[in-house]
């Protein structure tokens, strides 16, 4: 039997398959369709330390390569995610990354430590794209110098590891890695969605302007996790349209030491099973033992340089 477990931090999970952030509710409306426990660990939705209501719809548009979002990061809050939602996870001896937000520096560092370390809490995933609004909202994680500020608040305040995910919407997304790990990140998810708009031909409109996330992602995502796996010495967790257990291995091969699953959901909401139970049917067929024969096995030397 082919070992799918993979250790991250002080936990291992049974499988290296998580949901993408904000793409599984807050875990129990995944429920009636499939045990939450079947993930290697549950991403929450981005929480921030007061509620937010979010944007106006539509929130969502189907685009031919993927999906524009404009959820605009509605949530209930750290405190009501712990008190209503978390027990689920417990009950599931289920592993939580704990995914969040602010719009300002205080506001990360208040989220952060409203999180009380737990067994089951993985990690902190950092969402490095939301506008900061005492900087005439520019992205936080456009800038080096204010990744590296604002992960060493966030670790000055909090003992749980801490993953920093990626905007791919900057001129050249190595060095915010390198600033985010030497700022002291434990581990970088690679990457968030793209800045992308539609239009509506019959209502001539812009009906929507957000994240463009699903299969147009994907190569770009998969040369992010390539490069950035092979220079950074810190787990790396790859998402952006991984629609299959194919394009999961892929990410592997490229040196992510997980996955993370989001849009396939909205098209298939069985895709997540199927995509673990895919990873191991081919590392069975292939005769990889375990995890560690084949993260990473793709990387080599760059051809000319390219
Ligand atoms: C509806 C929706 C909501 C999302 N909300 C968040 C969020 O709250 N925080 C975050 O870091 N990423 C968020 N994302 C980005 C996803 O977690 C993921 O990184 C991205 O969609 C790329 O993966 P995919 O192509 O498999 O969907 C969201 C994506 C979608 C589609």
């Amino acid at each position: 039997m082919a070992d799918t477990t993979v250790k991250l931090y002080s936990n291992t999970l049974r499988n290296p398959v998580m949901n993408g952030s904000g793409t599984l509710g807050y875990g129990k409306e995944i429920e009636p369709l499939w045990p939450i426990e079947t993930l290697g660990a549950y991403v929450t939705k981005g929480l921030s330390l007061r509620p937010h209501h979010g944007n106006q719809v539509p929130r969502v548009w189907e685009e031919r390569y993927g999906m524009i979002n404009s959820i605009g990061l509605q949530n209930v809050g750290v405190t009501r995610f712990f008190d209503e939602y978390f027990p689920l996870f417990r009950k599931k001896n289920t592993p939580v990354i704990v995914n969040f937000f602010g719009f300002t520096e205080d506001e990360y560092v208040a989220c952060a430590e409203n999180i009380k370390p737990d067994p089951l809490i993985v990690g902190l995933e950092i969402n490095l794209s939301c506008p900061n609004v005492k900087k005439g909202g520019i992205s936080f994680g456009k800038d080096p110098d204010m990744v590296g500020g604002i992960i060493r608040q966030v670790k000055a305040v909090t003992p749980i590891p801490l993953i920093a995910k990626l905007t791919p919407e900057v001129k050249n997304i190595m060095d915010i890695a390198c600033a985010a790990h030497e700022a002291g990140a434990d581990g970088l998810t690679l990457i968030n969605t793209i800045p992308a708009a539609a239009v509506d031909a019959v209502g001539k409109k812009v009906p929507i302007k957000g994240g463009l996330s699903g299969p147009a992602l994907r190569s770009v995502a998969l040369r992010a996790v390539y490069e950035i796996s092979k220079a950074v010495p810190v787990p790396v967790i790859g998402s952006g349209g991984i629609m299959d257990y194919m394009d999961a291995v892929y990410f592997f091969m490229a040196g992510a030491k997980a996955v993370e699953i989001g849009t396939v959901t909205f098209v298939d909401p069985f895709a997540i099973p199927k995509i673990i139970d895919g990873i191991k049917d081919y590392m069975e067929r292939e005769r990889y033992a375990d995890m560690d024969s084949i993260i990473g096995c793709a990387h080599c030397e760059d051809l000319n340089g390219r």
